[in-house]
């Protein structure tokens, strides 16, 4: 571990994703209870449960290089999440409200496996295997997710399309 860049780098972005992560886990029941379609609603709802686990992930590669849980805020997150929020407003009632929240709830998803990508690969050049086996972990979570809430989002969109047919 001799590259002190690298492992700032590292502490930083691992800031960044644990405060993403529990603004996700705060906007999640938002989306649940958003939701028109109830396999949708129940999207939300799994993965509001993953993603607890997910920060407790977090909290353990934090313990593996020491240092206090803590996050960062994460200007990202905040914008892909208020945009969700906005959806939420502007299409309650509206067919398309689902198809619009699988979008938002996509955007999040990317994001993170984005992130978590990121820090797989840092853990691996810094020797940190237990870390890179808990960012797998997490990542085919973000990735079945996102995959769940492409299917999602078709149906949503074929739906809207009907009502407007
Ligand atoms: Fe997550
Ligand atoms: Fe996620």
């Amino acid at each position: 571990m001799a590259d002190k860049g690298l492992e700032k780098l590292f502490h930083e972005t691992l800031k960044d994703i644990y405060y993403a992560e529990r603004q996700i886990l705060k906007a999640l029941p938002k989306l649940a209870r958003g939701a028109q379609a109830p396999q949708l609603k129940a999207a939300f709802e799994k993965h509001k449960e993953e993603t607890q686990g997910q920060i407790e992930r977090l909290q353990q590669v934090f313990e593996i290089i020491g240092k206090p849980a803590r996050g960062k805020t994460c200007d990202a997150i905040e914008g892909i999440i208020s945009e969700g929020e906005e959806i939420l407003d502007e299409f309650k009632g509206d067919p398309a409200l689902d198809a619009g929240l699988v979008a938002a709830a996509q955007a999040v998803e990317h994001y993170e496996i984005a992130r978590y990508g990121t820090l797989k690969t840092w853990a691996e050049q810094l020797g940190l295997s237990e870390a890179v086996k808990l960012f797998d972990e997490t990542l085919s979570e973000e990735k079945k997710t996102d995959a769940d809430l492409t299917k999602l989002g078709v149906s949503a969109a074929n739906v809207t399309a009907k009502k407007a047919a």
